[in-house]
């Protein structure tokens, strides 16, 4: 297994062991939190935990969640989520994300935002000294809006890209029904609360994935000394 899938496991296994019985816990999306997923539903399967539910922020989650026998209730029946745990694209030194590798932003900050405490996964690779510099930043547009979008995102210093399907001819579809622009701003992120608010207010854009003062904890995967560990970041 190489270095980057060991990390992504271990971050699970942790994040995992964190979910208490009688809870409800909110499951993200891609694949760090798909081993999370896994570890859930190994540790109830086990009898190590009871009375767990799981709120899911994508199709992906709610497959896995199904394939691991996690029940799954919606944001209807639920007046709180106890514990999110969700992947992210990087992590910048406040604890901000971006997020949205997956196009799955626009309700995972839904879920992730609703938890009492919202741990982040991550690989070492995620870390960043600021936001956009290694990872383009996902907004989800209602598609009837997209050339509107595209020409107010560029003049606020983007340079917009939609992003397209793999081994699926045209452009990426959301959960929702609608597209994705990866953004690269030239001059760099240097307010993300700010750019968070001002993309958001674009008529037509559903939501963005800067993450702003929403995470808890982030727990970071790392191989030292060739062994794989686990660091706390709070
Ligand atoms: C999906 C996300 C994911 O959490 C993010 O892309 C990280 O994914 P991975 O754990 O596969 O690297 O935001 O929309």
């Amino acid at each position: 297994m190489d270095a980057v899938t060991v990390m992504k496991q271990e971050v699970g296994r942790a994040a995992a062991a964190l979910v208490e019985s009688n809870t409800i816990v909110g499951l993200g999306t891609g694949s760090t939190t798909a081993y999370a997923i896994q570890f859930i539903g190994d540790r109830l399967a086990a009898g190590e935990i009871e009375n767990v539910v799981g709120i899911p922020t994508s199709f992906q989650a709610e497959v896995l969640a199904k394939q691991y026998k996690i029940p799954l209730v919606g944001l209807d029946v639920v007046d709180h989520i106890d514990l999110a745990i969700d992947g992210a694209d990087e992590v910048d030194p406040d604890k901000n994300l971006i997020k949205g590798g997956g196009a799955a932003h626009t309700r995972e900050k839904v879920v992730d935002a609703l938890a009492h405490k919202f741990v982040v996964v991550v690989d070492s690779g995620k870390m960043v000294d600021s936001l956009n510099s290694t990872f383009l930043l996902p907004v989800e547009v209602i598609p009837m809006a997209i050339a509107p979008v595209t020409r107010q995102l560029e003049a606020l210093g983007a340079k917009a890209e939609l992003r397209m399907g793999v081994r699926k001819a045209g452009p990426v579809v959301t959960d929702e029904g609608n597209l994705v622009l990866d953004l690269k701003f030239e001059n760099g992120i240097t307010d993300p609360a700010a750019l968070e608010k001002t993309i958001n207010n674009i008529p037509g854009v559903l939501e963005n994935g800067l993450f702003v003062g929403v995470a808890d904890l982030i727990l970071v995967g790392e191989i030292i000394d060739g062994k794989p560990q686990v660091r706390e970041v709070s």
